[in-house]
């Protein structure tokens, strides 16, 4: 039993990740259905498509009126009820598992029988969230990138007991919403993070270690690597304590010292300074452009 062409998306989250999804979604010409429970969460986060769709037709990438008709089929609301009609539903909320779990809980009975239910968790392993549903031949992990409307990729990750039927409707929708797919066994930090977040916290080491300042680092993977961002800059973005609890999952999923957090990211977080969205993390934002914080 499954769903095998996806007709409408439900959003649980309106954060970044959240918005960006519904974003692509109502573009596709999904009818999507975004849920938080904060309504100034979801009014931000309209304003926020409405402001990044207005980028898109700026550039000439996007009619006024094919704007005007996405921004219309985004439907927002505070109450889980509001999926009960979705083919999918796209957990896109905070990095909490026992967060992930209590919307489980709460989501799947209203659910359609036959809907898929995705997370865009980063780094919790899909075969446990799955387990705690009553779908898991119906989960899978649909990770997205930040800023959703640009990035490319989507991740697909399988659990153990996501059906071929899944995985097939899934990785349709991730083409129709624009994305090219990677499909990632679930093992700690998928693919993408596996490989990135080591490289960040890689950075973090070689500033503790004085190999080089804020800038030389960033300029050198820049220019000499052709990043579009440097590492530590790209942590700022991501969040610092988001890359440090990335790289906690892996050390400890791993059991190896190789993925052993750098300290001096650790001394970050614990001062606060997480990155743009605190204004803070290894620049200060609080200045155009930004200067090193320290
Ligand atoms: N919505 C829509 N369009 C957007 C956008 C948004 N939120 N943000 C940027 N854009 C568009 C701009 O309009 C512009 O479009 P054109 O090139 O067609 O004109 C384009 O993106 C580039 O934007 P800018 O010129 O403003 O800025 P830039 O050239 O400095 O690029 C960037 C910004 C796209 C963020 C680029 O710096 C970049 O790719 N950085 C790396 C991002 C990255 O690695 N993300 C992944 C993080 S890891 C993650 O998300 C997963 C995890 O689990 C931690």
């Amino acid at each position: 039993m499954g769903v095998t062409e996806i007709a409408s998306v439900g959003v649980i989250g309106a954060g970044q990740m959240g918005n960006g999804i519904a974003h692509v979604a109502a573009l596709a010409g999904l009818s999507v259905a975004l849920v938080d429970v904060k309504a100034e969460a979801l009014e931000k986060a309209l304003a926020t498509i409405g402001r990044n769709m207005e980028r898109q037709v700026q550039k000439g990438a996007l009619e006024a009126g094919a704007r005007d008709a996405a921004l219309a089929r985004i439907a927002t609301g505070t109450e889980m009820a509001a999926l009960a009609q979705s083919d999918i539903v796209i957990e896109a909320a905070t990095e909490r598992e026992d967060l992930k779990l209590s919307i489980f809980r709460a989501v799947c009975p209203l659910l359609k029988p036959e809907a898929i239910l995705a997370s865009n968790t980063s780094s919790i392993p899909i075969t446990r969230l799955a387990a705690a549903t009553d779908r898991p031949d119906r989960f899978i992990g649909m990770h997205f990138f930040n800023p959703v409307p640009v990035m490319k990729l989507v991740e697909v990750i399988r659990g153990f007991a996501t059906s071929d039927a899944t995985f097939g409707a899934v990785s349709a929708l991730a083409k129709r919403l624009g994305k090219t797919t990677a499909v990632s066994e679930d093992f700690p930090g998928f693919l993408v993070n596996r490989i990135l977040i080591p490289m960040l916290n890689e950075a973090a080491t070689a500033l503790h270690e004085g190999v080089g300042d804020v800038r030389s680092i960033d300029a050198a993977m820049k220019l000499g690597a052709n990043h579009p961002m440097g590492p530590l800059e790209l942590a700022d973005f991501i969040g610092l304590d988001t890359c440090l609890a990335i790289m906690r999952v892996l050390h400890e999923g791993m059991g190896d010292g190789k993925y052993r957090p750098s300290p001096l990211l650790v001394k970050y977080v614990e001062a606060g300074w997480l990155g743009r969205k605190s204004g803070k993390g290894f620049y200060d934002y609080s200045q155009d452009p930004p200067k090193p914080s320290r």
